[in-house]
């Protein structure tokens, strides 16, 4: 019997091909940038699965093109790639990777959190440009991380885990909103009260955004709401770009509206809006929260299982949309 057939959208990890090859015969983008729209569409004709990395958007015009496709495994717990109403219309799975990367990327969170406290970046830059002739009293002095209070929007499993660094590792008051209130035993694991949007706006000395996109989070922090935030808050975004309006980011930012922002993702990405890199007060890393290589290899793992459990054996591990 001939295998099905798979396309994989981009590089990945070549044992996790190998696997993939066992079951599947595989035709693999290896060239290192993501395939033009129209291209992708000609690739995925006769496919019956497609092993996506989060570019790659899968929606009702996509799938009417493509009607032998099945499954949709992204490697990325986040799916806003995929219109999953128009996925579970057309009877094609989408699959994503939880769990396997969420210590990682609440660490990163906390990296970038520290790195935009302390401003790390932008003093680094000043010593390599040759800048650091003397000592100054007020010299990249930046806000305190420890006994702070930390504001989280979206809470959940990246979120708790932030809280958890905060409240355990470094003393701070951990404060969410999130769409609906944790159970009290998680909100006592990670020591977090449950505020309202706005009084978590106005307490919050760091602000991490963990939440999904979605059409109903689009700009959920713009101008009004950076309005609210203290002079001396920091802004981290690790969740998506489309959350924050990073034109009226980049405007608080030079008026110094709020202190600094570390920001790992952007609306209309790879692509920056210009201001954010003429403003110094800003941390900029290129959606990096989730890489490092037993995490990435562990998402490409799963993304892998989800295509071999549901086209093999009938069983996705990790499906969006089940039947
Ligand atoms: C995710 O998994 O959604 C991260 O953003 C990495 O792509």
């Amino acid at each position: 019997m001939s295998k099905p057939r798979i396309l994989v959208a981009r590089v990945i990890f070549p044992e996790v091909i190998a696997k993939l090859e066992q079951h599947f015969e595989v035709e693999h983008n290896q060239a290192d940038e993501a395939w033009p729209r129209e291209r992708l569409l000609a690739k995925l004709q006769g496919k019956a699965g497609v092993f996506t990395t989060g570019g790659e958007r899968i929606d009702g015009e996509l799938l009417a093109a493509c009607p032998s496709l099945k499954i949709a495994a992204n490697m990325a717990v986040g799916f806003n790639n995929f219109d999953l109403p128009a996925m579970t219309a057309a009877g094609v799975l989408g699959t994503n990777t939880p769990d396997v990367l969420t210590e990682t990327t609440a660490d990163f969170g906390f990296a970038l959190l520290m790195a935009t406290a302390r401003r790390v970046t932008e003093s680094e830059h000043y010593l390599r440009a040759g800048k650091w002739q003397k000592w100054a009293y007020d010299m990249f002095a930046g806000s305190d991380v420890h006994g702070s209070t930390l504001g989280i929007l979206g809470m959940g499993r990246i979120g708790q885990g932030i809280a958890r660094r905060g409240a355990h590792g470094f003393g701070m008051k951990v404060i969410y909103h999130n769409r609906s209130r944790l159970p009290a035993e998680q909100e006592a694991a990670c020591k977090a009260r449950y505020v309202s949007k706005e009084e978590l706006l106005r307490t919050a000395d760091h602000l991490v955004l963990v939440l999904p996109y979605s059409a109903q989070s689009h700009h959920a922090i713009a101008a009004a709401e950076l309005a609210q935030m203290k002079p001396t808050a920091n802004l981290i975004n690790i969740a998506r770009g489309g959350i924050v309006d990073d034109a009226a980011l980049a405007q608080a930012l030079r008026d110094k509206r709020i202190a600094a922002a570390g920001l790992d993702v952007y609306e209309g990405e790879p692509k920056l809006h210009p201001d954010l890199l003429t403003v110094p007060n800003v941390v900029l890393t290129p959606h990096i929260a989730s890489a490092t290589v037993p995490t990435r290899k562990a998402m490409a793992q799963l993304a892998a299982d989800n295509l071999i459990g549901f086209l093999v054996h009938g069983k996705p591990l990790t499906p969006l949309n089940p039947d």
